[in-house]
């Protein structure tokens, strides 16, 4: 037998830190640190974020080897992710995985964080009945700071064909959900209120947007136009229309992104699709795209909640292939805040 290929992979994009062994394409542990630090902000604050990467680094990755029963002189290749994201952030990331690999003379794998989302379905699990998608796969990532629609051809290419040209689908939410009062991440919150809200109860403004592009922030601020105008009139409105308010701007949030996703199938005869990034754990969503998938006969996947948001997983099955194609990068790597993915 030959012997396994054994990935540490690391991810400090955010306000996440996270530590995760991927064996032959297994994954064995995934440990994830949040920072609670940044809820009194409304916001991540980059430079707390950077600190609390530091504090974390070191335990997360001793539990997510431990957890995976693995010891460091069984890692045959050390992955980090080197961006986009928060610059601070993944400097910590970045220098750990380097520390550790020059100190064990191990290959280093640079993983970009967007086409981890994506890749996330390709995470297998021992125990589980694991269910991949073929190629071409057809997949809308929306996270907190990307809203795309991504075509895979095999696992390492990506072929962007939609992007939003301001906002991103959880920043939608979370300016919301911080205009009617809610704490920091507000996606969640939303979603939560929604489940007991009428989602016909007001009408907010959709873009008209050519092509697979997006936009979010016109609909932000009739948000924010149409809450000052009832604010004005009852100091109470907020309060007492909560998960109706909740309820419609989620169903906008959903009709957008859904819209132009099966525009996205219906021009590229994609039928593989998928939804990853941190809004694809939003309940309204994953049930809509379900109601798609069954009158368009799309063969769907949902990610686990587990793998929606960021988590090092993700960024270990990447490096899985990236090893077997020997792409391998050098202790000159630096992290990068900002990557652009060519429109094609
Ligand atoms: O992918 P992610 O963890 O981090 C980024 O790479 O941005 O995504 C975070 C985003 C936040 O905007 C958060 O509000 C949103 O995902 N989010 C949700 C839900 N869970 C997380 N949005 C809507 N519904 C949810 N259940
Ligand atoms: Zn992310």
């Amino acid at each position: 037998m030959t012997p396994g290929i054994t990935i540490l992979a690391i991810e400090s994009s955010c306000d996440d830190t996270s530590a995760a062994v991927v064996s032959d394409g297994y994954v064995l542990s995934n440990l994830i640190a949040n920072q609670a630090v940044h809820k009194a902000y409304g916001g991540v604050v980059p430079e707390l974020a950077s600190r609390a990467h530091q504090a974390n680094i070191v335990p997360v990755v001793d539990q997510a080897l431990a957890a995976a029963g693995k010891r460091a002189g069984e890692v045959s290749a050390v992955a980090f992710t080197r961006g986009p994201g928060l610059l601070g952030s993944l400097l910590v990331g970045t220098s750990f995985a380097k520390g550790f690999a020059l100190a064990r003379n191990l290959p280093l794998i640079e993983v970009n964080h967007l086409q981890a989302h994506v890749m996330s379905h390709f995470v297998m699990e021992h125990g589980r009945q694991n269910r991949i998608p073929g190629f071409p796969f057809l997949c809308l990532l929306v996270s907190g700071g990307h809203t795309q629609l991504i075509i895979m051809r095999d696992h390492l290419s990506m072929e962007l064909i939609g992007n939003t040209i301001d906002d991103a689908a959880g920043e939608a939410f979370d300016k919301c959900a911080k205009v009617m009062g809610l704490p920091y991440p507000g996606g969640p919150v939303i979603d939560r209120l929604a489940s007991e809200g009428n989602p016909d109860a007001f009408r907010f403004a959709r873009p008209r947007i050519q092509g697979l592009d997006f936009s979010f922030s016109g609909l932000k601020t009739s948000f924010l136009y149409f809450l000052r105008d009832r604010v004005a009139e009852d100091p109470e409105f907020i309060n007492k229309n909560l998960n109706d308010l909740a309820a419609s701007l989620q169903r906008t949030i959903i009709e957008i992104l859904i819209g132009k996703l099966v525009k996205a199938s219906k021009e590229t005869g994609v039928t593989e699709i998928g939804i990853a990034g941190g809004v694809s754990a939003n309940a309204g969503l994953r049930q809509a795209a379900s109601k798609e998938a069954q009158k368009r006969a799309w063969n769907l996947f949902l990610p686990e909640l587990r793998y929606t948001t960021d988590n090092a997983a993700m960024i270990g099955i990447t490096a899985y292939y990236k090893y077997l194609r020997s792409e391998f990068t050098d202790q000159s790597v630096v992290p990068v805040a900002r990557i652009e993915t060519e429109k094609s």
